[in-house]
């Protein structure tokens, strides 16, 4: 069983990045990818039909087709997914609908807040069955500055949460 995780943010100091970093390492054969190593537009239908599906979505599905587990961590811009990430996923979807498919999914998220990007999380998990994913877990993290030092969560209930979470994708 192999397990791809990544944040849905393009910040090169993403906290998001850092909390899916730190569940791989609970998780055996796990990899963890940034989807800001992927050349990839924003997604448009003029974009689409002059252009094409762009080369590096292709790429990154096939990297997702790997995995039967797939770990998100999203951040929350003004009550939502980032536009980075949602341009993303439109564009998966438009090359591969269910490119999701029979792979079980992780949704994290966190923020500096105590809200822990919660609403963006509740949007993702009713996004991601779009794409035939099934979400088994959504846990969100809040006050990440407070909670997470040096690469782990620090705080205990947290941590009992994240440990928890790894169990469903076993
Ligand atoms: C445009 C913008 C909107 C934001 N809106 C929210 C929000 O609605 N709720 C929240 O908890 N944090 C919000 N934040 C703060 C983010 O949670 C914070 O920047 C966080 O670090 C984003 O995750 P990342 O570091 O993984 O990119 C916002 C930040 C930006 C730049």
């Amino acid at each position: 069983m192999k397990t791809i995780a990544f944040a849905g943010s393009n910040s090169s100091v993403s906290i998001n990045h850092q909390l899916v970093t730190y569940i791989t390492s609970l998780v055996d054969n796990s990899e963890v990818i940034k989807l800001t190593d992927y050349d990839i537009p924003m997604y448009g239908i003029d974009s689409e039909e002059n252009q094409g599906i762009p080369k590096a979505i292709k790429t990154l599905d096939t990297k997702l087709s790997e995995a039967q587990n797939i770990i998100i961590s999203v951040a929350e811009h003004n009550g939502n997914i980032t536009a980075f990430l949602k341009s993303i996923l439109d564009w998966l979807s438009r090359n591969n609908r269910n490119f999701l498919e029979n792979k079980k999914v992780i949704l994290l998220s966190t923020s500096p807040g105590g809200g822990g990007g919660a609403s963006a999380l509740a949007i993702a998990e009713k996004t991601i069955p779009y794409f035939g994913g099934k979400v088994v877990t959504t846990l969100s993290i809040g006050s990440f500055y407070d909670n997470f030092k040096e690469g782990k969560i620090i705080n205990q209930e947290m941590k009992n949460s994240m440990d928890k979470a790894v169990q469903t994708i076993k």
